[in-house]
């Protein structure tokens, strides 16, 4: 008999996995309650779901067919959304297929992939399957980027840094003249912009600038798409001409192609989905004003990173006793802190009325 285990390349024998949301259904067994009635604020996700006019552009669309490998379309609306040429734009089955796309095409095995923690756990995640070397600079006591810890990787080494700009999960910006800095050294910038819609703040501007800058969007957060798996990037003609080379042609479904453009096409009606939940993020920011025992983070995104006295564990089980569901980390930073999504008002109403009792 063959030893199956014996055949598996040996760095991903024992990979550390990537730790995923659970599922509405799997909250709503743990809590003995039905999935209608859970409050899911722990990925970040749009509750306003998507537009309206996306279900019928997906049954209008030729599912029999394979989607355009060169996505004309998407590529084009994209290029009228972003105001950049066609050649910097490549769709991707959500912003984590074009996270993994960049490490095949940059980091061979045993060379370096940077990010600033705490942040998502995607970049590390792709890098371990890629047998690089992860090395986390650990951000400053704002959670900002400490751009000097950063150059001492500086090195041949060192092939691509990622930043999320808002930060997952703690909600703060890299500025542009911290970006120009990084830009400087020899490596590839990414700068992920999946909250991009909730921030209005881009960088996108510095692309024709620097070869070395990717900037990552997603339309799974303000256009409410994150089942159907679509998110794209901007970058130098020359990156995204090598990630055609090497990316899977088929991997963006003709249905998502056209829920990204109808949502383009609608983005005004999306946008005041997304002004809904900013506004109910200062709902939350005013509630958390008058508790005592917690603080939060100032977020530009769609989310708030919170900080309890009485340590995340106790409060996570507290507000899953009331059906409601935020995300608590394993990084040792973040200890006593949860991150809750914001949801519609009365998601909100429910949250603030949970944390009311457990605090
Ligand atoms: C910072 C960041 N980047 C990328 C993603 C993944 O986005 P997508 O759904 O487009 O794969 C997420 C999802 O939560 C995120 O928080």
């Amino acid at each position: 008999m063959t030893d199956i285990t014996k055949l598996i390349r040996s760095h991903l024998s024992t990979v550390e996995t990537y730790a995923s949301v659970d599922p509405a259904e799997e909250l709503a067994r743990r809590a003995g309650i039905s999935p209608e009635e859970v409050v899911k604020l722990n990925g970040n996700e749009n509750p306003f779901g998507p537009h309206p006019a996306v279900a019928g552009a997906i049954g209008a669309s030729r599912l029999h067919l394979y989607p355009d490998p060169n996505q004309n379309a998407v590529r084009k609306a994209l290029a009228k959304y972003t105001d950049m040429p066609f050649e910097c734009l490549l769709a991707g089955a959500g912003g984590d297929e074009l996270i993994d796309l960049l490490l095949r095409l940059f980091v061979e095995p045993g060379e370096r992939l940077l990010d600033c923690d705490p942040t998502f756990g995607m970049y590390s995640f792709c890098a371990r399957v890629a047998d690089a070397e992860v090395v986390s600079v650990p951000r400053d006591e704002n959670f900002d980027v400490d751009t000097d810890a950063v150059a001492a990787f500086d090195d041949e080494r060192t092939k691509i840094l990622f930043l999320a700009s808002p930060n997952n999960p703690t909600g703060n910006e890299l500025s542009e003249a911290e970006a120009r800095r990084l830009l400087e050294m020899d490596m590839v910038l990414v700068v992920d912009e999946t909250y991009f819609e909730f921030s209005g703040n881009s960088l996108a501007h510095l692309v024709p600038e620097y070869e070395n800058l990717v900037i990552l969007r997603s339309m799974s957060k303000w256009a409410g798409l994150a089942g159907l798996r679509i998110g794209y990037m901007i970058a130098s003609p020359e990156i995204v001409r090598h990630l055609i080379d090497i990316k899977q042609p088929y991997s963006v479904s003709a249905a998502a192609e056209a829920a990204l453009i109808t949502s383009l096409e609608n983005r005004d009606d999306l946008m005041k989905n997304v002004k809904i939940i900013l506004e109910q993020r200062g709902r939350l920011e005013a509630f958390l004003d008058t508790m005592d025992g917690v603080k939060y983070w100032p977020s530009s995104a769609n989310f708030l990173l919170c900080e309890f006295e009485q340590g995340a564990g106790v409060v996570f089980e507290g507000l899953a006793s009331h059906g409601v569901f935020v995300r608590m980390f394993s990084h040792p930073r973040l200890t006593r802190h949860l991150r809750a999504s914001v949801g519609t008002p009365d998601e909100t109403g429910r949250l603030m009325k949970a944390l009311k009792t457990v605090i």
